[in-house]
């Protein structure tokens, strides 16, 4: 079979071409999610985080804390073991911990070893989200965050929800740069026809990657139509902008409007989604989404309409993307794949992905070396 390639930006990849794939190392040096704030109580939370094992509670003064889940003794996990206070007692052997994760009681001793204990990750409240470092303690700066502030703003109605997303997180930051598929994987429920072929500008800077999609006449699809009042609206506009804002982080706002009213009369109805990636294994990850509309904020039903259809819409990318990693996984040429010209913000993604890990990979042989 022959390609036309006109419009193919890359033939073949190998894996050693560098753009991130599912086999490419996590990158430890950047702010993740590691759980919705209202997640964290006075008791014991497991998560695999980037890999890791970390347990997360919260001291009864209401400080969030993220501990290394293994016990320094024997390893047993410090989340099956129990709240005193703010320490963990280990439900091995007893060793207990405070809450800096350090070794403060072995009961079969008088005297505790000193020096000895567990690693406390940086752990910090963003509005309803919890953000951990794993990596450099040195280079864990708050100010590094990328914070959503219109989360919190209450021009924003707000809902959010969770999925444990059975997928490589490279796939996901891909899908969401790449809003073609809204018209074939979203048919059914936020995707048109004419969205694939609408036509798009790009700006990728290094490290933030925006793809701008004007769709504009279109008619919108339901979730859009019913809650805008642009239901079966001929000449509604549709214009959508997704940016790769970190490793951890996308951000998709979408504004429409009526075009055929004139520019000052035209009222405008404007989405966000925040998609938060944190990986957890090599072919898992948790995806936190805060979905946020500036119309209709008291309008529950209206809400609860979006939330739903959206999160229905979501559902299809989490079922989607799991075939696609089970169908690599029964492949062994899985790093032969093809680009096209819209691809590009996808590509330029995962090649800063790819940079991003490997540095922090010599960066850490550097220095053990
Ligand atoms: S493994 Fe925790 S006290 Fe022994
Ligand atoms: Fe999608």
């Amino acid at each position: 079979m022959s390609l036309p390639s006109s419009n193919l930006i890359a033939h073949a990849r190998k894996a050693s071409e560098p753009m991130a794939n599912r086999e490419t190392p996590f990158i430890y040096n950047e702010w993740y999610v590691a759980a919705f704030d209202d997640e964290v109580g006075r008791h014991l939370l497991a998560r695999r985080l980037l890999g890791r094992r970390v347990v997360m509670y919260r001291t009864e003064a209401g400080e969030p804390v993220a501990l290394e889940d293994r016990c320094a003794h024997r390893s047993f996990p410090l989340s099956r073991s129990h709240l005193q206070g703010d320490t963990i007692v280990c439900g091995y052997h007893g060793f207990r911990y405070d809450a800096a994760g350090d070794l403060i009681e072995v009961p079969s001793q008088k005297n505790c070893p000193r020096g000895i204990g567990v690693r406390r990750y940086p752990l910090v409240r963003q509005g309803p989200l919890l953000w951990i470092w794993l990596g450099e303690q040195a280079l864990a700066d708050p100010a590094l965050i990328p914070h959503q502030a219109w989360i919190d703003d209450p021009a924003w109605a707000c809902t959010s929800g969770y999925f444990h997303h059975p997928g490589n997180y490279v796939s996901l930051h891909e899908n969401l740069m790449d809003l073609t598929h809204l018209s074939f994987l979203h048919a059914n429920t936020i995707g048109t026809p004419d969205y694939a072929s609408a036509p798009y500008k790009l700006d990728l800077k290094e490290g933030h990657y925006t793809l701008i999609r004007e769709v504009v006449p279109t008619t919108l699809s339901p979730v859009w139509g019913k809650t805008t009042g642009l239901e079966g609206c001929a000449s509604a506009a549709r214009i959508a902008t997704s940016e790769f804002l970190s490793p951890a982080l996308h951000r998709v706002s979408v504004t429409f409007y009526d075009s055929a009213q004139p520019a000052e009369q035209r009222q405008q109805f404007h989405i966000r989604t925040a998609h938060i990636l944190t990986p957890e294994t090599a072919n898992s990850l948790h995806y936190f989404i805060v979905h946020g509309r500036d119309f209709a904020q008291h309008d529950e039903a209206l809400g609860d309409y979006m939330h739903e259809q959206l999160f229905a819409a979501f559902n299809e990318d989490v079922e989607g993307l799991g075939a696609l990693e089970a169908a690599l996984d029964d492949r062994d040429d899985h790093h032969y794949e093809i680009s096209v010209a819209s691809d590009a913000p996808a590509v330029a993604t995962r090649m800063y992905l790819k940079k991003r890990a490997d540095a922090e990979r010599l960066h850490t042989s550097r220095k053990v070396g």
